[in-house]
């Protein structure tokens, strides 16, 4: 438990990585295919995409759906700034709506509130696994006309009344990072219902190319295939995914039973028909008499694994304060003084939030042992 994440890797990885590589199948191949598949039916998706990481996911999600530079899209702050940056590989504007501090997902009235003529696009984030408020989001998008890009990288295994995170709006991007609920190490997915936008993603994320491959090119595409060793760790990792995600419950809900018995902590509410899919836990410090620092050097002491993870906001990183100013689009595209944006909530749980380990690798008695180091923590002050 001194880690925060661990991948779950058994001997069926390494037997079809080894079978793979032994066939000499490197690039995306039969594996590939078979993820894309599988990969589809576990969320509902007519289309699954895999890509190099899900960076890309949410790159060729944006180039798909022809966002074109100067555009506004709205999102949160309070993410890995991959969901922002991806924003800007094309020139699109991220516009950051504050967070609702019951979730930590976008709060749907912000939303609203950023609308402008210039806004095409909303990208909600599925933060720590925790389905958004996909229900306010779609209203708001058919209101005003505009494309919803689902960021479900942490999100696989969170479900809104049985339906999937990813295909409540036109696209949805997963993440198979190493730390991530599955893995291939680097890799990604996209998923849509819609035919033409798939055939689309699939010609970019390959240089161009048409179905039938070779060295006809018919856009000004990429490489972002996935490597073919990695989409069998994936395969396997798919399979296993329910499993995995049943272990995380069962240590998430003991250990989100103690922060809400602790009147100083509070964690993410889970609304009614909403299945978290605790990708992190992370609580927050109600009561200012406790520093995130103090209670994560405590947790070291005991050996348990905890850090800040996006205690520096999107909006405040030197990316968008600074780096903006230097980058190719900033000569065409009028972004906003970043160091203008307040998120009053956004800053509040960014600096008041640390992450405890639920992966599926914790023992019950490494659960227990989270649990009474926060109560003596927080018993203590
Ligand atoms: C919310 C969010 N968006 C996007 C990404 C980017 O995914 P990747 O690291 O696979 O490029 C991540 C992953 O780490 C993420 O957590």
């Amino acid at each position: 438990m001194k880690y925060i994440a661990q991948p779950q890797i058994s001997e069926e990885e390494i037997s079809l990585v080894a079978h793979t590589i032994r066939s000499k199948s490197f690039v995306e191949g039969e594996n590939a295919r078979t993820l894309e598949k599988e990969f589809a039916t576990y969320v509902g998706a007519k289309h699954a995409i895999c890509t190099v990481n899900g960076t890309a996911a949410l790159h060729l999600a944006l180039e798909g759906l022809n966002i074109p530079p100067g555009v506004e899209v709205i999102t949160s702050a309070f993410t890995f700034i991959a969901s922002a940056n991806a924003i800007c590989f094309g020139g699109g504007i991220p516009i950051f709506a504050d967070i609702d501090p019951s979730s930590f997902n976008v709060d749907p009235e912000k939303i609203e509130a950023l609308i402008t003529p210039k806004t095409k696009c909303i990208v909600p984030i599925h933060i720590f696994g925790l389905p958004a408020n996909m229900k306010a989001i779609l209203d708001i998008a058919e209101d005003h006309k505009l494309t919803i890009i689902e960021d479900a990288c942490q999100a696989h295994g969170g479900r809104i009344d049985g339906k999937h995170v990813g295909t409540f709006g036109d696209v949805g991007c997963f993440s198979f990072y190493a730390t991530k609920n599955m893995i291939t190490g680097e890799g990604g997915m996209v998923v849509t219902n819609n035919d033409e936008l798939a055939t689309r993603i699939r010609s970019l994320k390959n240089h161009g190319r048409g179905p039938s491959g070779g060295y006809h090119h018919h856009l000004i595409g990429y490489n972002f295939r996935l490597a073919e060793p990695l989409a069998a760790i994936g395969l396997i990792q798919l399979r296993k995914l329910p499993k995995m995600l049943e272990q995380r419950r069962k240590n998430a809900e003991m250990i989100r039973s103690t922060i809400m018995e602790l009147d100083s902590l509070n964690a993410q509410t889970i609304p009614t028909g909403v299945t978290h899919s605790h990708y992190i836990c992370a609580p927050v410090i109600q009561d200012p008499k406790f520093s995130v620092d103090e209670v994560i050097k405590e947790l070291h002491n005991r050996g348990i694994g905890s850090r800040r993870i996006y205690s520096v906001p999107c909006h405040q990183q030197p990316t968008y304060l600074d780096g903006i100013k230097t980058w190719r689009w900033n000569k065409f595209v009028n972004y906003p003084d970043y160091s203008k944006v307040r998120l009053p909530v956004t800053e509040r749980i960014a600096h008041s939030h640390f992450e405890v380990p639920i992966h599926p690798g914790i023992t019950s008695d490494e659960v227990a042992a989270i649990q009474n180091a926060l109560k003596e923590i927080f018993s203590s002050g």
